[in-house]
């Protein structure tokens, strides 16, 4: 039985004063959460995260990663920097990333080598935009954003990696997708990684992100093969971020 995952991509939303209160909301709500729980921040706040979270059950992530390891890279945030404050998590291959800053399903491959050679655990985003939905092409973009991952991993290091399928239309639009259209994505994944190893596809945890909310948490969960939640929009307040992780 795979554990669930919820987490939170704040994007590129918080301040020092804001983030406090969020993570102690959260903190002080969890409770003995059944599923693991993340926060993915924006870089300036991760000595924040790394002080406030210490010794809670609340983990914490990047939004991406260079996929340099050190060196003159002005801007970059290195896997080092990351693991230098206590980073659990990566997101990697964001579609705001995709589109904003042309990241390729290679360099999207190469940054989860990255992440995994480091000790961190990438949460890799594969999705479909609304034309290639419409066009009958989410099972072609959505495989082959996946396939190039898996081209570059090992068949166990498949087993270290998260998935996170958002289709790009859903997201940040209040538009979900229903419970079995995230289903037949998420099970044609598996599959995906099963072909490559079978035992490791059994562990990988594949998330559901695109508006997701505390309303439509509780359905999309209860398929079989959605691990959990990337959420955006409801993981900047903690009652709403909490009412999922209770979905969960
Ligand atoms: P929303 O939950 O705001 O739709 O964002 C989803 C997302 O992009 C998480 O990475």
């Amino acid at each position: 039985m795979r554990r669930k995952l919820i987490a939170g991509n704040w994007k590129m939303n918080g301040s020092q004063a804001a983030n406090a209160v969020l993570l102690q909301g959260i903190k002080d709500g969890l409770g003995n959460a059944a599923c693991a729980v993340a926060v993915c921040v924006p870089a300036p706040y991760f000595a924040q995260c790394q002080s406030a979270l210490a010794g809670s059950a609340v983990g914490w992530g990047a939004q991406d990663l260079s996929v340099h390891e050190a060196g003159a890279y002005t801007g970059e945030v290195s896997a080092a920097m990351l693991l230098d404050f206590g980073c659990a998590y990566a997101i990697v291959g964001h579609s705001e990333r995709r589109t904003y800053h042309g990241e390729s399903n290679e360099l999207v491959a190469q940054k989860t080598v990255r992440a995994l050679k480091s000790g961190l655990t990438p949460i890799v985003c594969v999705g479909e935009s609304l034309a290639e939905r419409e066009s009958g092409n989410t099972a072609a973009v959505v495989g082959a954003q996946v396939d190039a991952v898996l081209a570059a991993l090992s068949g166990d290091e498949l087993g270290n990696i998260v998935i996170a399928y958002e289709p790009v239309w859903a997201i940040g639009t209040g538009k979900t997708a229903t419970p079995e259209m995230a289903q037949e994505v998420h099970a044609m994944l598996r599959a995906r990684l099963a072909a490559k190893n079978p035992a490791a596809a059994e562990r990988v945890q594949i998330l559901y992100g695109g508006s997701m909310k505390p309303d439509n948490a509780k359905e999309l969960l209860a398929m079989p093969d959605i691990d959990g939640g990337l959420i955006g929009g409801a993981s900047l307040k903690a009652a709403d971020f909490l009412a999922i992780v209770a979905a969960a």
